[in-house]
């Protein structure tokens, strides 16, 4: 199986990760998961965006341009033969011996390393929606940030599991975040809620699409925070990522919402969010 390993293509087995890798000892890095579908990727420049904004925030100077990182990434796409699936692309601080805190200087140079896995849509549990429960947002403070130290995020997700849901809405002092691994958004009346991009979320690229999509269709969002209070009583709730598309969410903490019936906005914005990738 071919990967990107820094600026080039090269069979999986001729990666080596050293073992005092910055991103391997302190979690010192950045990723993005790219979805491909039909043998393109899907929104690939925000992604890219977004890969670059996450590394001017934390002072990692990435040495390719955009737009050679784009090349790497559809060279590996073409030479996998892979149709739909997901590109896991991460950047690290490089290797830095001997480990010390402190940022090394520039010359460091970042390890990139990308996969791409076959994974299929899976358009029955888009109709179907998911099972939710409600857990603490114990996250750092930069959840903007597309970081690889995803001990927060994956230790509520595991919880959710554990509870038999598969993805876990979280909350800080009562206010609605996003969930572990996607954003999540309420309908109250037809109009949707969804918490605003800060350093509280990380700006999803499906939430980008799914804006546009409302807008299309007409129906009004307020990019607001919203409370548990208002999760509980709102009429539909669906999360969002590159990998579960729009998802509607039937129940929360083992209650169902709107009687366990995947609402109408949700279903118009998941069949427009579909109509986008083909
Ligand atoms: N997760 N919020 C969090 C905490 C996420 O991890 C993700 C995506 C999103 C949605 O972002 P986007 O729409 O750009 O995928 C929101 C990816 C898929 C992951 O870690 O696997």
């Amino acid at each position: 199986m071919k990967v990107i390993w820094n600026s080039q293509i090269v069979e999986r087995e001729e990666v080596k990760i050293d073992p005092e890798d910055r991103g391997y000892q302190f979690g010192d890095g950045i990723y993005e998961v790219v979805r491909a579908y039909n043998g393109k990727f899907f929104c690939i420049d925000e992604h890219i965006d977004r890969l670059y904004t996450s590394a001017s925030k934390i002072e990692m100077a990435i040495p390719q341009t955009k737009d050679k990182m784009k090349r790497l990434m559809n060279q590996l796409l073409e030479e996998s033969g892979i149709e739909t699936g997901n590109l896991y692309l991460q950047v690290t601080r490089g290797i830095a011996s001997p480990r010390n805190h402190v940022y090394p200087d520039l010359s460091v140079l970042p390890t990139i390393t990308g996969n791409i896995t076959v994974v299929p849509r899976d358009a029955e549990k888009i109709k179907a929606g998911i099972k939710t429960v409600i857990e603490e947002d114990i996250r750092w403070l930069k959840c903007d940030i597309k970081s690889i130290s995803l001990l927060g995020n994956i230790m509520a997700k595991h919880e959710a599991h554990k509870k038999n849901a598969e993805e876990a809405i979280l909350h800080r002092d009562g206010i609605v975040t996003e969930c572990s691994a996607s954003n999540v958004a309420i309908v109250k009346d037809e109009v949707i809620y969804t918490h605003p991009d800060s350093n509280l979320i990380l700006p999803g690229v499906t939430k980008i699409v799914w804006l546009k999509c409302a807008e299309k269709l007409g129906i009004e969002v307020k990019e607001e925070p919203f409370t548990l209070e208002q999760l509980n009583e709102s009429d539909e709730v669906f999360c969002s990522s590159t990998t579960i598309e729009v998802m509607p969410i039937h129940t929360i903490n083992g209650y169902a919402v709107n009687g366990g019936k995947i609402g109408e906005v949700t279903q118009k914005l998941a069949k427009a969010f579909e109509e986008e990738i083909e």
